[in-house]
């Protein structure tokens, strides 16, 4: 058997960050190391305890790490109105294992992990990018023993957040500048991804009888706003793992991305450089289509896994 990927997931949990630990957790490919929490969808507390409660319910001795509590510069934006005001809004989850929250912050925590191991890692970050950016500024010599930094975030063409920004970079655009121009490899599956990777009602009906996470996350979506189930929900952070687990699904762009920070209108904004008008060195792989039905026969079958 091939050796297992290790991984560290920062996420903001969030009910399409839960989908997405659920696929992390049960892939017999991957080695999830760590979990660090930032504030995002919801505050710092309760995306931590939200993580500690997935992972009691799937009994998964995972230790967890807490991150920032807020951007680095900008005050804090939320999306409660997307995914109610737990985080995880629709099931009425056990109280989390407090035992396998970390003393060390994130950072440290990380820090730790990624020196310790002895292959390179692999980081997923699927919430804004503040606890990322910490790290590689904190503690630079992580660069080296990282892998790549496979994101959801960000966006070719218009926004979720503003109209041309997506929520993750647009929360703490700062940064995501740090991460961008750190020099680490970077994947990015943003919105022209995260659009199309859909869960319709029948798919979540379907979803539902697999086992006790499909119940679970069926649950869940019925609370997950947006443009409602009925359009297709938009499982934003899956794309990230999808892309780790099924590369083959995407179409790439090696490319150069930067961060717009000062824009009146546009703070915030992924300016991908599809056409080289920077002349920029390439600084990230963007994902910027992917084959929907592949994803969806994929997603009910990594799902199948879970318990
Ligand atoms: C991103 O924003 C959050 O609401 C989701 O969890 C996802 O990470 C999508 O723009
Ligand atoms: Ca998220």
């Amino acid at each position: 058997m091939n050796k297992k990927l290790p991984i560290i997931i920062d996420t903001d949990p969030g009910i399409d960050d839960a989908v997405a630990i659920a696929v992390a957790l049960f892939s017999e490919k991957l080695d999830v190391k760590l979990i660090t929490t930032v504030a995002g969808n919801v505050s710092l507390e309760k995306v931590t305890m939200n993580t500690l409660k997935l992972l009691k319910f799937w009994n998964k001795k995972i230790p967890v790490a807490q991150g920032a509590s807020e951007p680095l510069i900008r005050p804090s934006m939320d999306a409660s109105n997307v995914h109610g005001n737990s985080g995880m809004d629709g099931y009425d989850f056990e109280d989390g294992d407090l035992s396998l929250l970390l003393k060390e912050n994130a950072v440290e925590a990380m820090y730790k992990t990624i020196m310790s191991c002895e292959e390179k890692i692999t980081i997923m970050p699927i919430g804004p990018l503040t606890n990322i950016a910490l790290l590689l500024k904190v503690y630079p010599q992580v660069k080296k023993k990282i892998e790549e930094i496979v994101l959801m975030g960000g966006s070719t063409t218009r926004g979720n957040k503003g109209v041309m920004s997506e929520f993750n970079i647009a929360v703490d655009p700062e940064a995501a500048k740090i991460v961008f121009s750190s020099g680490v490899p970077i994947v990015m599956a943003g919105l022209d991804v995260g659009w199309k990777a859909l869960v319709y009602p029948e798919d979540s009906a379907q979803i539902k009888t697999f086992n006790r996470t499909g119940d679970m996350l069926y649950s869940l979506f019925q609370h997950y706003r947006g443009r409602g189930l009925k359009n297709g929900l938009k499982m934003y952070d899956t794309c990230a793992v999808a892309y780790l687990l099924k590369p083959e699904m995407f179409e790439v762009a090696h490319t150069f991305v930067d961060i717009e920070l000062v824009g009146a209108l546009t703070a915030g904004t992924t300016v991908v450089d599809l056409k080289g008008y920077l002349k920029q060195t390439e600084n990230a792989k963007v994902c910027v289509d992917i084959d929907q039905e592949m994803f969806k026969n994929w997603l009910l079958n990594a799902l199948k896994k879970c318990i």
